[in-house]
């Protein structure tokens, strides 16, 4: 190591984009649940690089598929199949509603995707020019793609962006008395079935009933953004299965390649019947190292049964921030589905986030006043329990300074 960490910090703040602050950490490596900077110190990280790392650091399967699948083949462009690809899509269809998918390399991408197709169906296949509306929802969340940003309901998010791309509208996130709005004019309607950055706010499972129905009635293409929820994190696969609301198109990316950077949308053949070739594409989509890491991925979730853990230790850690809201007020709520759990706090929503990092444990903030705990899928119930010391450590601390 010849540079000092501040050294190398400096060197980062002098480069990077304006857009993002870091702390002034320079990470170096991980195992399982712990992360490990190049001075030595460990995290328990509780962040997993933000809802992506869900078999944790250094998992041996993931670490063993990448090796070979490194050795062999890492792209070859979407003008040639690799098995890994085949494969990949294979598993996401036989254990989801959708028949076909379009492979890509982000949330945001995934999200764009998933609103082009819609636009295309109504247009093409429908035969309902007129229908070009999107939908979504207040404090949502889709990405950063000029799409994607016009589909996020949060108004921070678009300034300075504009004029952002036209014919989009928002309704109040569950609020079924406002689901009038999707009419016959209504190409797509965009929705996370638990709002992430939003806050962590899980659907009411009636309100997403009774959205599926207005989308039926209004034939309106329903498009679920499970780009955060998706993979395990909720307890289920995918978060429809477990609120039993089908939608027609879904979206996908973060813990998908377990930190390989690979996003998926899918839909049924009908939908798909919306694009020809040539209608959208991507040169890095589904490559054989990305799809090599999301198989893997999806085979570990299934076969150490992880979506079991993901509901079992959601369960421990809500009821765990609960018992230490009694003590802390300064907690309003806590919130959340699986592994996406959220404890509203007010404006001490980041405050306690930079205590928690004292602590050398790891957690963000969503929505400004929530803070956001989602570990890796693969957490032990003995890793909730530090993550419990180490969280009243730090309001404790908080606490104090006040
Ligand atoms: C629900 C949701 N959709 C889309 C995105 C965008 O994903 P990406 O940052 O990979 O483009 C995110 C990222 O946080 C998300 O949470």
């Amino acid at each position: 190591m010849d540079r000092s960490t501040e050294e190398l910090v400096a060197v980062g703040n002098r480069h990077n984009s304006p857009s993002y602050s870091p702390r002034d950490v320079v990470m170096d490596y991980g195992k399982g649940v712990q992360l490990f900077d190049r001075d030595g110190n460990s995290y328990l990280d509780f962040v997993a690089g933000v809802a992506v790392n869900c078999l944790g650091y250094n998992h041996p399967r993931l670490v063993a598929a990448l090796r070979d699948q490194t050795q062999r083949l890492i792209h070859v462009s979407n003008l040639y199949y690799t098995a890994e690809q085949i494969e990949l899509m294979e598993t996401l269809t036989e254990r989801s509603f959708a028949d076909r998918v379009f492979l890509c390399n982000s949330g945001a991408e995934a999200t764009e995707a998933g609103m082009k197709l819609a636009r295309r169906y109504q247009r093409v296949v429908a035969d309902a020019p007129e229908r070009s509306r999107m939908v979504s929802m207040t404090d949502s969340f889709h990405g950063r793609t000029m799409g994607a940003i016009t589909a996020t309901g949060q108004p921070k998010y678009h300034e300075g962006f504009k004029p952002l791309v036209p014919d989009f509208g928002y309704l109040p996130f569950n609020d079924p008395s406002a689901l009038e709005d999707i009419d016959e004019k209504t190409a797509g309607v965009i929705v996370e079935p638990v709002q992430g950055e939003g806050g962590v706010r899980p659907a009411d499972p009636s309100y997403l009933q009774a959205l599926r129905e207005r989308c039926d009635a209004t034939e309106t293409l329903l498009i679920f953004d499970e780009v955060q929820t998706g993979v395990g994190r909720t307890g289920d696969l995918f978060a429809y299965q477990g609120y039993d609301v089908v939608p027609d198109i879904i979206c996908m990316a973060k813990g998908l390649g377990g930190g390989v950077p690979v996003g998926a949308m899918m839909a049924t053949e009908e939908i798909f019947k919306g694009w020809k070739i040539g209608s959208h594409a991507s040169t890095f989509g589904g490559n054989p190292l990305a799809s090599a890491a999301a198989k893997t991925v999806l085979d570990v979730i299934e076969e150490d049964d992880l979506c079991a853990n993901v509901r079992e230790r959601g369960q421990q850690l809500r009821e765990g921030i609960r018992s230490l809201a009694e003590s802390f007020p300064v907690i309003e709520e806590v919130r959340g589905r699986g592994l996406m759990v959220g404890a509203e706090c007010g404006d001490a929503a980041s405050e306690i986030v930079d205590h928690c990092f004292e602590q050398n444990f790891l957690i963000n903030t969503a929505g400004g006043d929530t803070l956001r705990l989602v570990p890796p899928l693969i957490v032990s119930e003995s890793d909730v329990d530090e993550a419990l010391n180490r969280l009243e450590s730090a309001l404790t601390s908080w606490r104090d300074a006040q």
